[in-house]
């Protein structure tokens, strides 16, 4: 339990303001104050946030940023930078600002015995990759065949895919490719089976990407992988043709992978926030060092803004806190992120690991149950496919959902009337959920398009929105490596200030092993002829009906 009195009162000033009759008014507010949306919105440079479409007011934001500062926001940034022990339950510091620091900056983490020089260290094995990527590109790295390479194939799971994924995705679907990225993280077969049709196994330069090299599905994969292009080239273009990325040398090392296609680093870099380390490898050889560069950059940017702006301008400090409004006052449990631009589809994937694993926890930093809600159940998809499948609910179901939207100004392709249209729509949605529709309203277009009265008293309550569901929109000019940075360094900040906030540990993820270790026991059960083990009566019942169905009872 936090034992601090301004802390308790900065709760309770929340939830007294959330129970006021007008704090879910948005349209109130902006009735009341012409300059809301001006004074509602914070910049970095081109990247906006406008957050006047969120249920905060005026109080209650003064109310959030007591709240932030009766947390001790301030000195736990400064452990977080400072490369301190922020994750203690794995007695480990958070580094990974270090991954797109200058190689001077100084930074450094705490390890158990000792402390990493973190810039340095980072610095030096990006020279690697950057040397590496020439390489590759250059063609004067070739497969075992003499051909060079046209597909790098990642082999990882978790943070180990869904930030290269991601950013592969965001950097590359406008142009065209050095390399073709393709990902196998899914230890099922099919995914596999899939993909080999269209791989050339003479051009596929293969990544391991693991963070601990032991994770069953990614070394499942890399064995198969391994046998597969052994199979088809032989045994010496293993060497050639694999490389790793990885904390954990020995292991790739006994993987048998040459160690100049190895790419290390530490474990003050955690999975989710890995895509800046050499995980980022495919993302370099896909889109271009350039392009990686501009994206460490713009996360460096962003660290630098986290860093000095205050708290009542800082973009991840007011992102965090109408999370916390909508989630701890208002008991909003959900979290939308629709970003409008096909370039950023895989980013809601990429945010639920990252707000969910880092902040999907129950117990606070004490030991103790936390004191209030926490992570929000993270979903979205683009716009404007989302508007097809999920927003009815978001605009007429019966539980309010906070919106995330993002888009760009400018986009990387010739067809400006397609953009309009995008973006019009964007506009449109944040506009209808804050505005709705009154069921007088809906009743008087009824009428003046000529319907009877019995159709407009039944059917108009169903036409009508209630309005005042919150959103924030996230603008800027352009989607590049730079602007891509920025985006994953913001809600990286933001999820460490809510982290902070609810005084749990935002770094560990101990919720993803019982499944991991049980999954061990049930998987000799599976064989043919072995006996189901002792479980509740549910999964021994599976377990027997599995085999039935296989004919191996
Ligand atoms: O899902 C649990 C987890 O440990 C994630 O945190 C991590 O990103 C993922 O597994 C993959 O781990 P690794 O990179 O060690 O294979």
């Amino acid at each position: 339990m936090q034992n601090n009195a301004p802390l308790a009162a900065a709760w309770t000033r929340l939830a007294d303001l959330a129970a006021h009759p007008e704090a879910r008014d948005i349209r109130a507010r902006f009735a009341a104050d012409p300059d809301r949306a001006a004074r509602f919105t914070a910049s970095l440079d081109d990247l906006t946030l406008d957050y006047s479409k969120s249920s905060v007011g005026p109080e209650a934001m003064a109310a959030l940023l007591a709240l932030a500062e009766a947390a001790g926001l301030e000195a736990f940034r400064a452990r977080l930078f400072g490369g301190d022990v922020v994750n203690p339950t794995e007695g480990r510091a958070a580094m990974h600002m270090a991954l797109r620091s200058a190689p001077d900056a100084g930074m450094r983490a705490t390890l158990p015995g000792g402390v990493d020089e973190a810039s340095r260290l980072a610095a030096a094995e990006r020279d690697k990759m950057q040397d590496f990527v020439r390489k590759v590109h250059s063609g004067e790295l070739r497969g075992a065949t003499g051909l060079p390479f046209n597909t790098v194939l990642n082999i990882g799971i978790g943070g180990s895919d869904l930030g290269p994924r991601m950013a592969v995705d965001a950097l590359t679907l406008a142009g065209t490719p050095h390399l073709r990225a393709r990902f196998l993280s899914n230890v099922d077969g099919h995914a596999f089976a899939a993909m080999a049709h269209e791989l050339d196994p003479a051009r596929t330069l293969v990544l391991v990407a693991s963070k601990t090299f032991t994770t069953l599905e990614t070394m499942t994969n890399a064995h198969a992988v391994r046998a597969w292009m052994a199979g088809q080239l032989g045994e010496a273009a293993i060497g050639a043709q694999f490389g790793a990325l990885s904390t954990n040398l020995a292991a790739v090392g006994a993987f048998g992978i040459r160690p100049e296609h190895v790419f290390g680093f530490r474990d003050w870099v955690g999975g989710r926030y890995s895509v800046w380390s050499p995980i980022g490898l495919p993302v370099a050889l896909a889109a271009g060092w350039e392009a990686f560069q501009a994206m460490l950059d713009g996360g460096r940017a962003m660290d630098e803004h986290f860093l000095r702006a205050p708290f009542a301008e800082n973009l991840p400090v007011l992102l965090a806190l109408t999370g916390i409004w909508h989630i701890d006052a208002l008991d909003l449990r959900t979290q939308c992120v629709l970003a409008y631009d096909e370039r950023l589809r895989r980013f809601p994937a990429y945010l639920q690991q990252l707000e969910m694993e880092s902040n999907g926890k129950s117990v606070a930093l004490d030991g103790h149950p936390v004191e209030h809600p926490t992570c929000p159940v993270v979903f979205g998809e683009p716009g404007t496919d989302a508007q097809h499948s999920f927003m009815q609910l978001v605009h007429q179901g019966t539980q309010p959902v906070p919106v995330d939207f993002l888009f760009a100004a400018v986009a990387d392709h010739d067809r400006p009337e397609a953009h309009r249209i995008l973006i019009a729509n964007a506009l449109a949605q944040a506009e209808a959920l804050l505005r709705g529709k009154t069921a007088a309203e809906a009743e008087a277009e009824m009428r003046a398009k000529g319907a009877a009265e019995d159709h407009i008293r039944a059917v108009a309550p169903h036409r009508a929105f209630s309005g005042n569901r919150p959103s924030n929109t996230i603008m800027f000019r352009r989607l590049d490596g730079f602007t891509l940075g920025r985006l994953i360094a913001l809600y990286e900040h933001k999820v460490a200030v809510q982290g902070c906030i609810w005084n749990i540990d935002s770094f560990d993820q101990w919720g993803v092993e019982l499944g991991k270790v049980l999954a061990g026991g049930i998987l000799p059960e599976l064989a043919a002829g072995a006996q189901a083990g002792a479980h509740d009566a549910s999964t021994t019942a599976l377990v027997r009906r599995f085999k039935a169905l296989r004919g191996e009872s």
